[in-house]
């Protein structure tokens, strides 16, 4: 029995740039898919497999960026969850953004869907990041949702490694607007 595209679950790329074990973004995913409770898919891509970009290597590419290429051209929507490096987003986060839209005129990003939130132990919880983030991803022509806005503070918003309530109700809410965005984009 084929899967009416009606009943699948959306299929959602993440790209997590905190690559560190201990990274707190990873641990933001963790409850984003929690929050998210079985409703959307997840695939998780490890962006630190991606070798450095250069046009030396786009037209015959290592077979990491193949897979990833192959990746985004699969899902329906893209989450990007950032931390903040020096009030901008880390540099591995752009590297895999760059192979995503390149040889020139293949940008395999245009058109789809996307969300992004953060979480960095400062007070603004990543908005610099996010902030610049946003840029790059209007100009390849990412939809990213704008609103709400998703800023998380850690460890501040942790207890007992948990998120106290409101934040929990807040991811919530995100997450279903984020799905109601990867279907009406
Ligand atoms: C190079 C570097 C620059 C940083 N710059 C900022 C910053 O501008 N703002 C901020 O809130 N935190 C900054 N931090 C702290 C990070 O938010 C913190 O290390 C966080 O845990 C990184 O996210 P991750 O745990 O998901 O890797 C910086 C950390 C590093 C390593």
């Amino acid at each position: 029995m084929t899967q009416n595209a009606a009943d699948r679950k959306p299929k959602i790329l993440a790209l997590i740039g905190g690559i560190s074990r201990g990274s707190i973004n990873k641990k933001l995913f963790v409850f984003f898919k929690e929050a998210a409770g079985g409703s959307l898919e997840f695939d998780e891509f490890d962006i630190k497999s991606l070798p450095f970009y250069s046009q030396d290597i786009e037209e015959a590419p290592p077979s990491e960026a193949v897979d990833f290429k192959e990746r985004i051209k699969v899902c329906d929507g893209v989450l990007i969850i950032t931390p903040e490096y020096n009030r901008s987003f880390p540099g591995v986060l752009k590297n895999a953004l760059d192979w995503g839209s390149r040889p020139y005129g293949q940008n395999l990003w245009s058109g789809k869907p996307a969300g992004l939130i953060g979480a960095s132990p400062g007070a603004i919880g990543t908005f610099g990041a996010q902030n610049q983030l946003r840029q790059v991803l209007n100009f390849l022509d990412l939809r990213t949702m704008n609103q709400p806005e998703f800023y998380f503070s850690f460890p501040r918003e942790l207890e007992n490694g948990r998120l106290p309530r409101s934040s929990d109700e807040f991811l919530k809410s995100y997450v279903a607007k984020f799905r109601e965005w990867v279907a009406r984009v």
